[in-house]
């Protein structure tokens, strides 16, 4: 394994996200050798601690959030963490920052590389690349990164704002807007199943394939989100961002070669060919709803209007269905429909891709088709793949049997498979960006999404509809591929 000298810098550090994903992924880089001896990682909050104090955080997070087998390495790791109370908005607060970057430079190692990691409140995105400029931070001889969380901004208009201010500080090539779904094992799976099987690959088009669909359900409400959630809602918290990512990844053709700048080229091809809508047929292809009271895992839940922080009166969404096309020569005609939802009946992300039937069904019975053939990827909780056929029972030549072909890619493993902070952050150090969104991918996404928001918000379309917690979405979402003949293939 290669190891990597550097220090990171991470604002927001006793936020929530850094304990439940970053501390964690850090320290399985930590137990892979990728961070060894030559790393420090400096915590920035607003709040007050000496450096001990947060490095029994830190420790205390790895501990609650992932599986350790090794105190003494878990120790061992957190002596690199220091601490700085910071306000981000004043540029004398960084001068402090650049005196302990430096110092750590040195006790550490660590050639001046360094990586920000931006984790906390996105008001202040366009604030610290500027002052990490300004006040020299970014002076030293070493490589300079910044990984930027969602959101990247509202709409097309704040993004672009936002982005401006950091590229102002940072070149594009050292920029790295997250998106998590980005570093799951089977999203980076689905172009070694396209372009690794030429079976799948020859058949990959519109000939072939009848329909796809894309499901990413949760059984979690909004949590204590509300502040953020009601601002944002479904279209712009999961579809924005997750949900085009796996269009993107299961539509594009194949890249010259299996480099960053190829591969992003053609996912941002496919947002190019987006078929985008009017406001009428945005009423007609993309759903919105909104959970109300209802039952997961056999508990009781209260509907979206109870919860804390939201508007009685909230008009903001839960639950996105949408057709989408993609007009280009390999997918005309075919529909791509997508699904996310909160409180809905499990926890689970997966596509399906629906093939054709045959020219000619020998086995029609009754005037029914047999099962379509499907490929399902599972990108979550089960990792891997399965195809479903068609064979016949035992001693019957009658009738058709549905068999499932599967793999399955974390069941057999002790270990889980990597998480996707470990594997984003190990490639941001590494200077990998492949699995970053850039930026013209995020400006199209923005802008096919503001055309839906701008629909919504209009008043003529009706508002979202409700749907009971532990379901799958409300009917309107059924309807939407019932007109079309077909039926979501729910995770079973
Ligand atoms: C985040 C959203 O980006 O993704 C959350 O802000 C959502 O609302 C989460 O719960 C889902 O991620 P995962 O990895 O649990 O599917």
């Amino acid at each position: 394994e290669q190891t990597i000298n550097a220090s990171i810098v991470l604002f927001g550090a006793t936020g929530d996200l850094a304990h439940r994903k970053l501390f964690p992924a850090m320290f399985q880089l930590y137990q892979k050798g990728q961070l060894k001896e030559n790393f420090a990682v400096v915590g920035v909050s607003r709040k007050e601690f000496s450096h001990e104090e947060f490095q029994t955080i830190v420790a205390d997070a790895v501990l609650t959030h992932s599986h350790v087998s090794d105190k003494e390495a878990l120790t061992q790791f957190a002596s690199h963490f220091y601490y700085l109370k910071m306000d981000v908005t004043d540029a004398i607060s960084y001068h402090e920052l650049g005196n302990l970057l430096d110092q750590l430079d040195r006790d550490y190692r660590t050639d001046g590389n360094r990586m920000y990691y931006m984790a906390m409140a996105p008001q202040f995105f366009g604030t610290i690349p500027g002052f990490l400029k300004s006040e020299g931070i970014t002076d030293t001889s070493g490589w300079h990164r910044i990984v930027i969380e969602k959101p990247f901004g509202k709409n097309l208009e704040t993004a672009t704002e936002l982005n401006e201010k950091i590229q102002k500080s940072f070149d594009e090539d050292d920029i790295y807007r997250i998106d998590h779904y980005l570093g799951k094992e089977m999203v980076q799976n689905i172009q070694v199943i396209r372009f690794g099987n030429a079976i799948f690959e020859s058949i990959w088009n519109n000939k072939y394939i009848d329909s796809v669909q894309i499901t990413s359900s949760e059984t979690l409400g909004v949590e204590d989100r509300a502040a953020y959630y009601e601002k944002s809602g479904a279209l712009l918290d999961m579809v924005q961002n997750h949900m085009l990512q796996m269009v993107m990844l299961v539509a594009m053709e194949p890249p010259g070669k299996l480099d960053t700048k190829h591969i992003r080229d053609e996912k941002v091809k496919v947002l190019r060919s987006l078929r985008f809508y009017n406001e009428l047929e945005i009423g007609e292809n993309v759903i919105r709803g909104q959970y109300r009271e209802g039952t997961i895992n056999g508990e009781p839940v209260q509907g979206y209007l109870e919860e804390e922080n939201v508007d009685p009166q909230s008009k903001t969404e839960t639950f996105v269905a949408a057709k989408l096309y993609i007009d280009n020569f390999r997918w005309d005609g075919v529909p791509f429909y997508i699904k996310t939802g909160k409180r809905l009946n499990t926890k689970s992300t997966e596509i399906v891709i629906q093939f054709k039937q045959g020219p000619m069904s020998l086995y029609r019975a009754n005037n029914v088709n047999h099962p379509p053939n499907l490929l399902r990827i599972h990108i979550q909780p089960d990792e891997g793949l399965s195809l479903s056929l068609n064979a016949k029972p035992h001693g019957d030549n009658m009738n058709l049997l549905p068999i499932d072909m599967s793999f399955c890619n974390n069941c057999h493993n002790e270990v889980n498979s990597p998480e996707a902070y470990e594997k984003l952050i190990g490639d941001c150090l590494f200077g990998n960006s492949t699995y970053f969104t850039r930026w013209d991918e995020v400006a199209l996404s923005w802008e096919f999404i503001d055309s839906i928001s701008r629909a919504w918000s209009s008043g003529e379309l009706p508002p979202p509809a409700s749907y009971p917690s532990g379901s799958m979405g409300p009917i309107e979402a059924d309807d939407l591929l019932l007109k079309d003949g077909f039926t979501w293939w729910d995770p079973a």
